[in-house]
């Protein structure tokens, strides 16, 4: 069968795409054991970052969200080939609509979130369409568990400074620059700029 074109980038404020019909999400219909904790990976493109972390970590669900709706069924079609009941991926603007999206979970279980190489939509005049904003780190903050990480990491400096400084300027965040990612898998792009040998800007926040 023909795939849909996939596009390299979407205008996330576009009307079609500030109006998605995202409905809350209930861990009990796309998780084996809802209760395990769960890892929010914003912005995962095809998802193979937290596909193959869902292979090697049982222990952990994994929720992938992406605006481009495509990859999200591909992905969720290999998570079906390879039956695994800790990963799930959904479409949606993230930028809009992770409170709505994320307004059923039970608290405490959101314990991770990785941010990773958001598209840095370099022109000023498009710098609205850029993914971190105010609103998204409010739902963030407002379901990460009390001991819950948010990892940042980018190959764009200013990039990594204007996400920085929407978490910390909550007032609700505590920060540490990292040298290496500490987690087990990298993702698609982190591979691709660390073999054009680009340094990588990395930042963990903890809820103070
Ligand atoms: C440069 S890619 C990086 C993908 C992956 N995190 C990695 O590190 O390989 C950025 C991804 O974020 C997605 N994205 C951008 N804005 C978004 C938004 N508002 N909501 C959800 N996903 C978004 C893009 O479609 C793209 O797939």
């Amino acid at each position: 069968m023909a795939r849909a074109r996939v596009h390299q980038h979407v205008n996330p404020l576009a009307k079609y795409f500030r109006e998605l019909p995202v409905e809350p999400l209930h861990l009990e219909d796309v998780f084996d054991d809802p209760a395990l904790p769960l890892h929010l990976d914003i912005g995962c493109a095809r998802g193979r970052f937290i596909l193959e972390m869902a292979r090697i970590e049982k222990e952990w669900n994994f929720l992938g969200v992406e605006i481009r709706e495509p990859l999200v069924d591909d992905a969720n079609e290999i998570r079906d080939q390879e039956k695994l009941g800790n990963l799930h991926y959904e479409f949606c603007n993230a930028t809009f609509d992770l409170g709505e999206l994320l307004k059923e979970i039970p608290e405490s279980v959101l314990k991770a979130v990785t941010i990773q190489f958001p598209d840095p939509w370099f022109k000023k005049r498009h710098a609205k369409r850029r993914m971190v904003k105010g609103s998204m780190v409010r739902s963030i903050l407002e379901h990460l568990a009390d001991d819950g990480t948010v990892l940042l990491q980018t190959d764009v400096e200013f990039i990594a400074e204007e996400m920085l400084e929407e978490f910390l300027q909550t007032g609700e965040f505590e920060m540490e620059k990292l040298g290496e990612n500490p987690l087990a898998v990298k993702t698609e792009r982190e591979i691709a700029v660390e073999n054009k040998g680009l340094p990588v800007y990395r930042y963990l926040l903890r809820r103070k």
